[in-house]
């Protein structure tokens, strides 16, 4: 059974970008993201690949994007959930990995949210300006699987903390 899990860095105010850019460069935290996504499909939303600016190597990255001429190499593009799920359940299936992400940003998280067992976030202790945002989710559907505190840079606290659903989901 393959799990879904998002992956994310949010603010208090549940801030995780500005003007297309992430709002922190956290290197440990960039550092825990490589580690845990090595290896498998990733899905991400057309802005952020845009943002990143290039495929992250060593996993198979997925773009969501409404453009059917949309091409790059080195990454599929699909044209909505439903295909990003099905593309990503044969890739981890061709790959045998066991887990896939969804890696951001606002308008992905808020399509796949309703559809992961698992969050991996990193809280950032910090109320930056955003123009994109983490969904809110209701904390009494989740439980704590870990949390520990980050080391600490840029003068910013912040903490990893996985979440797992309480409740299975149902795929239709
Ligand atoms: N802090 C974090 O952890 C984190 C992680 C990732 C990203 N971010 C930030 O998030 C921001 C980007 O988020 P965003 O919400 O603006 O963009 P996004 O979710 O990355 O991408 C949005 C794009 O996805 C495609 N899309 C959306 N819904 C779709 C659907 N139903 N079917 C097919 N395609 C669909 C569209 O692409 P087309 O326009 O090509 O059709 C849309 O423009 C940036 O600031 C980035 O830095 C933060």
């Amino acid at each position: 059974m393959i799990r879904f899990s998002i992956i994310a860095a949010l603010g208090r105010n549940f801030a995780i970008g500005f003007q297309n850019q992430l709002l922190w460069d956290i290197s440990e935290d960039l550092r825990r993201f490589k580690k845990i996504t090595m290896g498998s499909p990733i899905v991400m939303g057309r802005k952020t690949f845009d943002s990143i600016g290039r495929a992250l190597p060593g996993r198979s990255n997925i773009i969501v994007t409404r453009n059917s001429k949309f091409f790059c190499p080195g990454v599929s593009a699909v044209h909505s959930v439903e295909e990003s799920h099905d593309l990503a359940i044969s890739l981890c299936s061709r790959d045998s990995c066991e887990e896939a992400f969804i890696i951001g940003g606002e308008q992905i998280y808020k399509l796949w949210l309703p559809l992961v067992s698992r969050l991996y976030l990193t809280k950032v202790d910090s109320e930056m300006r955003g123009d994109a945002f983490f969904p809110t989710f209701d904390p009494d559907d989740w439980e704590v699987k870990d949390r520990r505190p980050g080391e600490g840079a840029n003068n910013l606290r912040y903490h990893f903390v996985t979440l797992d659903r309480k409740n299975k989901i149902n795929f239709v």
